[in-house]
């Protein structure tokens, strides 16, 4: 841009976008306009905003991405002072009760929910690509017998990627479909071996008269039967549990998805990256978590001083399962679950840590600390708590969420890709290190902790010299 102009204008806004923000770099006097759309500037408009001729131009700082929007999206609202959730505009909750699980992958794919031709279409799709490649086995047998089924899972969907080179051909739209075809149907596979792995079951193949759910539950649980009838209860509470994680906006590990995504990986080994960064205790790895903690605090008695622990922790120790960077409210998933738990522990005996949960969250719900946070429970407080009445070990639950959540996986790595605004994802660094310093040979150097490297240097100090 030529010499800033005392008043300038940064994307000048379209006709009917009137709306500017006006700011005045204090550096210059300099006022500038920026436009605002969609309720938000956009970030390289600062850029052009400079201190004088060499100035590389303002940049936004937001370590986390606290309040940056990476991209645009069409797929899941999200309302989190209102405690909203919508896919494709249809509220959660109606989807939850009205839907199965493929018809809601369905309707994130297509944006559109599908009819009966089209379910029966997409499901036999589905159905279709459910095995795995023996030498999958192979891969399975080589983790120790106490591997944890995540690491498990990260290792096999990257692995998948060498038996389909032809999911490097991302551009290609019917290649494409076909991977997203094939991961969504692996997933449970892939999960289910797993497990047997970890108990030393033969591994139980799909059965493709049974549901997506009834499948998986099936391939987890069947033992010498011929065939495995699972409980409807269960089966029809798990279709539930996956719409609830099939997708959930720019979550840390679709972040990833898109980031991996961007760099044109092929889908396999970013869902593996996406599974990685799922694994975190701060993200789908809390349902775990949260059972873990159910378990030490053992009894309703307790909670009051697990909470004391919590708040004089001040942010060490978490309350697992409870707060949400987006949802300051009530998280709509976990209301739903906590309906359907009833109905669960009808079908099996009651988890008495259902007693633990809900007494943390009445006295957690009243409390200052929590309350002034906003700390609400999330989708991973219950979750955990039916997972295990239901059967699965608590290093499953977020397998679990990883095979729901792979659609919504899927879905916004396409988007990315017919997104023209995207290219590959690179943020900038507000860098702190020293500025260039001199190097001095290995026989004159000082002892490293005695040296100004990037680790034991503070802003504002000088580089040392040698020795
Ligand atoms: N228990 C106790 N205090 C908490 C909790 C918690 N679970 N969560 C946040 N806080 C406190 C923090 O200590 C901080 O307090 P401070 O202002 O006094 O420093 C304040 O609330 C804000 O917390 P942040 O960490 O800044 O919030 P952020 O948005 O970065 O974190 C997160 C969100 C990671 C989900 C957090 O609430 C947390 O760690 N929760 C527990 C783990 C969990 O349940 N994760 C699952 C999230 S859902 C999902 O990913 C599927």
């Amino acid at each position: 841009m030529t010499p800033v102009a005392d008043k300038e204008k940064l994307t000048p806004p379209k006709a009917g976008a009137l709306d500017v923000l006006k700011v005045t770099d204090s550096r210059t006097g300099k006022e500038y306009e920026l436009a605002i759309e969609n309720g938000t500037v956009r970030a390289t408009d600062f850029k052009r905003i400079r201190a004088g001729a060499d100035d590389v131009g303002l940049m936004v700082y937001d370590p986390a991405f606290l309040n940056t929007a990476a991209c645009k999206s069409a797929i899941t609202y999200l309302d989190g002072e209102k405690g909203i959730l919508r896919y494709r505009g249809y509220p959660i909750e109606e989807l939850a009760e009205h839907c199965r699980y493929l018809e809601v992958a369905y309707l994130l794919l297509h944006g559109e929910l599908p009819n009966l031709p089209e379910h029966e279409e997409w499901t036999r799709q589905i159905t279709y690509h459910t095995m795995l490649h023996e030498s999958i086995k192979k891969f399975m047998d080589g983790f120790a017998y106490d591997a944890h089924p995540m690491g498990i899972l990260v290792a096999t969907v990257g692995a998948l990627s060498t038996f389909y080179p032809d999911a490097r051909e991302i551009h290609d739209p019917e290649l494409r479909r076909l991977q997203i075809h094939r991961l969504v149907a692996k997933m449970p596979t892939l999960a289910a071996f797993a497990f047997r792995h970890s108990r030393g079951l033969p591994y139980a193949y799909p059965d493709n008269d049974l549901s997506y759910t009834e499948n998986f539950l099936s391939m987890m649980f069947k033992m010498t039967e011929v065939k495995y009838r699972p409980n409807p209860v269960l089966a029809k509470a798990l279709e539930v549990l996956f719409i609830l994680h099939a997708d959930h906006e720019q979550n840390c590990s679709t972040s990833v998805m898109r980031a991996i995504g961007s760099a044109h990986a092929d889908p396999f080994s970013s869902v593996a990256g996406a599974c990685a960064a799922l694994y975190g205790p701060l993200h789908g790895g809390a349902n775990e978590a949260v059972l873990k903690m159910l378990a030490e605090i053992g009894s309703k008695d307790r909670v009051p001083a697990f909470l004391k622990e919590v708040k004089a922790g001040h942010g060490e120790k978490r309350l697992m399962g409870f707060g949400h960077r987006i949802y300051k409210n009530y998280d709509p998933r976990a209301r739903i679950i906590k309906k359907i738990a009833d109905e669960v522990f009808d079908a099996t005996a009651k988890n008495p840590l259902l007693d633990v949960a809900l007494e943390l969250e009445r006295i957690a719900l009243q409390d200052e600390y929590f309350v002034e946070r906003k700390l609400y429970p999330n989708v991973d407080f219950y979750s955990g708590i039916i997972y295990q009445a239901m059967g699965f070990p608590t290093s499953m639950f977020t397998v679990l969420f990883a095979i729901a959540r792979t659609m919504g996986w899927m879905v916004q790595w396409e988007e990315m890709l017919h997104d023209p605004e995207q290219k590959i994802a690179r943020p900038r660094q507000v860098y702190m290190g020293p500025a260039e310093r001199r190097l001095f040979p290995l026989e004159q150097r000082k002892a490293s902790s005695d040296q100004l490297t990037p680790c034991n240097w503070k802003p504002g100090q000088k580089t040392l010299g040698a020795a």
